[in-house]
């Protein structure tokens, strides 16, 4: 698989997914507001990914701070984090990911700003590399949950685009696929910005999974015709009392499990869970602009020039239509998470 994030030579590439599937390009950020940007355009997105993005961003981002002075390094260093912290309000990870490149930075007190330069660019790599290793323990736990002959429904893309590598919800269904398991994955296109039918379909073709890809008003009717045996879906928050913030539709298809008796699981790591934050009711939820509705990709209108558009980038999934929580510790449900992980 293309790594969806990665530093070289001094530079922090991406695949860009905006291009993706007719294009399979790569921007070389060479300073942190190229980051920054990508990262606001969703050339690189999911929760994960925003994360070991933003970390890479704020090393990177500390490469072209010139002064020797340890203090003035870390006063320098403050607005980088800033800018890279205002691109997206929801994904946690984002703002895990900087804090724990400013507790890095605080940690190396003393030592040479060449030092702290190269420690932070180590740092990011460690997160990066923790966040595969986390899918693929996510992964071996959830693959139980999935038998031979299953056919799963996902939303939106968490997989290895919108990881380190791997994925969360597509890790947990590779893992399964790589134990021999005979199984079908179902892609909602998930609109407006398609990351089903343009990220999830295409990212499981190149691993040779069977997908099949629906519209999202579709998944009702195949979960009334028994098509569907389980959802797995990733995750952009989940708050202390176990509801979960995740790609606007997220909701609509646990309401559906719920009501046909489908477990319905999310797949998230450790950096996504917030429990500062108390209950899904406070989460500030990400509002797009109007055009990713109205047009097609800054192509054609879809819609009447200037007609009201309301677009909420996500929704939240209460605690109590999720079957249990998939995370590298094991499985649990929503109400354990705070104890497991506090
Ligand atoms: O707007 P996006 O594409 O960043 O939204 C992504 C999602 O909602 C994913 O499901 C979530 O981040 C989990 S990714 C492992």
């Amino acid at each position: 698989m293309i790594p969806t994030v990665e530093w070289k030579d001094g530079a922090v590439r991406l695949l860009d997914q905006s291009r993706l599937p007719e294009h399979v390009e790569f921007i070389d950020c060479r300073d942190y507001q190229t980051v920054a940007a990508a990262i606001r355009e969703l050339r690189v997105r999911g929760a994960p990914a925003i994360g070991v993005t933003a970390a890479m961003g704020v090393a990177l981002g500390a490469q072209g701070i010139g002064t020797v002075d340890y203090d003035s390094f870390v006063k320098a260093l403050g607005p980088i984090c800033d800018h890279l912290a205002a691109t997206r309000p929801t994904a946690v990870n984002l703002f895990w990911a900087i804090e724990r490149m400013k507790q890095t930075l605080a940690s190396l007190r003393g030592r040479s700003v060449m030092d702290v330069k190269r420690a932070l660019i180590e740092e990011s790599q460690r997160i990066l590399d923790e966040d595969i290793a986390m899918n693929k323990a996510m992964g071996r736990h959830g693959a139980v949950l999935i038998q031979d002959g299953h056919t799963i429904l996902t939303h939106c893309n968490a997989g290895a685009l919108a990881t380190a590598g791997y994925g969360t919800a597509l890790g947990v269904i590779r893992a399964a696929w790589e134990q021999g398991k005979k199984i079908r994955v179902i892609a909602d296109e998930t609109r407006p910005v398609l990351q089903g039918a343009r990220l999830t379909a295409w990212e499981l073709m190149q691993d040779k999974i069977p997908v099949t890809l629906i519209t999202d008003n579709m998944a009702g009717s195949l979960m009334r015709q028994g098509l569907i045996h389980l959802c797995v879906v990733g995750a952009d928050r989940i708050a202390a009392n176990g509801d979960v913030a995740n790609k606007i539709g997220t909701y609509s298809v646990a309401v559906l499990a719920k009501a046909h008796h489908i477990p319905f699981y999310v797949a998230a790591p450790y950096s996504t869970i917030d429990l500062a934050t108390p209950s899904g009711d406070h989460i500030t939820i990400e509002q797009r602009r109007p055009e990713e509705i109205t047009s097609i990709f800054n192509g054609p209108m879809i819609a009447p020039k200037g007609v009201t558009v309301f677009n909420p980038a996500f929704d939240v999934t209460p605690a109590e239509l999720i079957t249990a929580i998939i995370t590298e510790r094991g499985i649990f449900k929503p109400n354990e998470l705070a104890k497991e992980f506090r």
